[in-house]
């Protein structure tokens, strides 16, 4: 899925707040087992006495997130006094925080868990609407201000969007309901904080940087750390790079070779780095060329069908960046299920490379706001 906004539409109208009664709630617990998250929620918050971080001293959070088919890693988050759970997309490739609300009537919010804003004693309502276009999907809606917890975080008059209408049945099939956009704030739909710049601006975590780990073939342990960088992820060397546009994570890559030979990107070209991305995003004729030499083909349907009996044999496509070679092998590029084969290479980007999951399963990615670089060490 392509979670990257491509498109924002923003509207401002004068703030307006007011204040919704107090709701006598339920404690936290009994909010999720209501939603029946909590047994999902234990078994992503484990106690962990190998964690690497003390928790009394640094603000450092570890959020672990649900690795779904390879194609999505969504965490809980809670929104509200008392908390209301949901389940969102970290979001490299867009700003803006929004969750489902009971004002929407789409089909896609009629399986996903709806903010009410009646049962936050914290909520403060706005007359703002939002609107935002994904690569694959939007929404439009309200915006309010609550608290937001993530892990230890607790970010409070957070600006978020409640949706009202989520159209087209994307969000109806998705596991998760919303997205969190961790993306600069020149990018966010009605100008709207985005959550990592409260945690920077309130000094809520201890480094202004936040670290993603993506596990391969859907197994569990992914992970994304607020305000570190946890050496338990990655081995050898962090290659810093630095972010070309600070609107989405864009950096510049220089080329890209395979056995030594420059295939694609001859003189560079820009990427983003997009954590709600699943594949490895290029423009058609670098996508084909690199797809023909490593020898996988286009059916007759335009769908590139591997023979899984080649994997051994595929050479590693190398990115160049910054100076460092960040080769993605066969393994990285190519989904093995039980039945088939398929590639991580999608050749839709007319606008720009996207270095999608694909890429961050393989290459640990620290997003580092404070000194606008992008960390890349090999993943475990
Ligand atoms: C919503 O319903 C669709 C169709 O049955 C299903 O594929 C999808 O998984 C459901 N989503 C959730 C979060 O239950």
């Amino acid at each position: 899925m392509k979670w990257s906004v491509v498109l924002l539409a923003i509207f401002g109208f004068s703030e307006c707040l007011h204040r919704i009664p107090l709701y006598k709630g339920k404690s936290a617990r009994e909010a999720l087992k209501e939603k029946g998250l909590l047994e999902e929620f234990m078994k992503n918050h484990p106690y962990n006495p190998s964690i690497k971080f003390n928790p009394a001293l640094a603000k450092i959070t570890n959020e672990p997130l649900t690795n779904d088919y390879d194609l999505d890693y969504y965490g809980i988050i809670s929104i509200g006094t008392p908390p209301q759970f949901f389940k969102v997309i970290f979001d490299t490739g867009s700003s803006n925080l929004w969750v489902p609300s009971i004002y929407c009537k789409s089909i896609a919010c009629a399986n996903h868990t709806k903010f009410n804003p009646a049962q936050s004693s914290t909520f403060r309502s706005t007359s703002q609407d939002i609107s935002i276009e994904y690569g694959t999907g939007a929404m439009s809606g309200i915006l309010g201000y609550d608290t937001v917890t993530i892990g230890s975080i607790v970010d409070t008059n957070q600006m978020f969007g409640l949706s009202e209408d989520e159209p087209g049945s994307t969000f109806y099939y998705a596991e998760f309901d919303g997205i969190l956009g961790l993306a600069y704030p020149s990018i966010s739909a009605s100008d709207a904080t985005p959550v990592f710049d409260n945690m920077m601006n309130k000094g809520l975590i201890t480094q202004d940087l936040f670290s993603f780990y993506l596990s391969r073939n859907s197994e569990t342990g992914s992970i994304v750390t607020f305000g570190g960088i946890d050496p338990a992820y990655y081995t050898g060397n962090i290659q810093w790079i630095p972010v070309t546009s600070e609107d989405y994570w864009q950096i510049t890559v220089q080329t890209i070779k395979i056995n030594g030979k420059v295939v694609a990107c001859e003189s560079g070209c820009a990427a983003i780095v997009d954590t709600g991305t699943s594949a490895l995003v290029g423009d058609p004729s670098s996508i084909n060329n690199i797809m023909s030499l490593v020898g996988i083909h286009m059916d007759q349907n335009g769908q590139y069908s591997v023979n899984c009996n080649n994997i051994g044999s595929m050479p590693d496509v190398t990115f160049v960046i910054n100076g460092a070679e960040f080769p993605l092998p066969a393994s990285a590029y190519i989904t093995q299920t039980s039945f088939d084969c398929t590639s991580g290479f999608d050749p839709t980007g007319d606008d720009g490379w996207i270095l999608g999951d694909v890429f961050i399963r393989e290459w640990y990615t620290i997003f580092d706001r404070a000194n606008n670089m992008v960390g890349l060490a090999k993943a475990v």
